[in-house]
């Protein structure tokens, strides 16, 4: 089964509810939310506020990506706002183990994400806590840069792992994906997209069918 996350970082958050709207519109289950501290990652985006905001006009999945150093201190607050699945960085915990256990302790899913650099060896401890693994194609940090080409190695052999220990859980792509890498990234074995320009930028609603449609010729929803 595939998914879109569309992110909303970027979006026109002068519009914000709106384009939501026609996310979900598209077909589209989950929505992608870039929170970022200005410390883990060079940008600040948005937190709670915002999150709590959006949740009243949408049953969407709310995947929270966290760019934030030692997220345990706000996952609770996270968890509240309406996140549904709360992602953390495994270069920004002191104790990994400790934050995923809180945030199923709330009961929320749970992602790890690693940056390009970040050899996958580092993941192997927690593969089989968490439901899903967001691999990062670009340095995160901002929307519209360019997918990185030697993720679709991680991609294969982070699925390869997966299957070993934990077969069940997501694998997801963040950063520069667009309908004409996503072929490429779903036969490395992702299942679950994020995009923010390619979706945003022009006919909302028709940028998510096209992934839908790229993903159901490829591995069917
Ligand atoms: C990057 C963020 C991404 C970003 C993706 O730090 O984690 O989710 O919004 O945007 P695009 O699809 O434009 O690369
Ligand atoms: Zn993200």
């Amino acid at each position: 089964m595939f998914n879109l996350s569309p992110s909303i970082l970027a979006a026109d958050f002068n519009q914000l509810g709106r384009q939501i709207a026609e996310v979900e519109q598209g077909g589209a289950d989950w929505l992608h939310i870039d929170v970022m501290d200005g410390a883990f990652v060079p940008s600040i985006s948005f937190g709670m506020p915002v999150i709590k905001s959006i949740r009243r006009n949408t049953a969407l999945l709310f995947d929270v990506h966290l760019m934030i150093r030692e997220p345990i201190r706000y996952v609770k607050e996270f968890a509240e706002s309406g996140a549904d699945l709360i992602t953390i960085h495994v270069e920004a915990c002191s104790d990994v183990s400790a934050t995923i256990r809180e945030i199923k302790a709330l009961g929320k899913k749970v992602g790890i994400s690693l940056n390009p650099e970040t050899k996958t060896e580092c993941l192997l401890p927690y593969l089989s806590e968490v439901d899903l693994v967001l691999v990062m194609s670009v340095h995160p940090g901002f929307g519209g840069q360019k997918f990185i080409p030697e993720t679709l190695e991680k991609i294969k052999e982070i699925k390869a792992k997966l299957l070993e220990v934990n077969p069940k859980c997501h694998v997801e792509v963040d950063g520069g994906v667009c309908a004409e890498n996503a072929i490429d990234i779903l036969r490395a074995g992702a299942d679950v997209l994020v995009a923010g320009t390619a979706v945003f930028s022009g006919n909302i609603e028709r940028n998510v069918q096209r992934f839908y449609q790229i993903a159901g010729e490829l591995i069917g929803r």
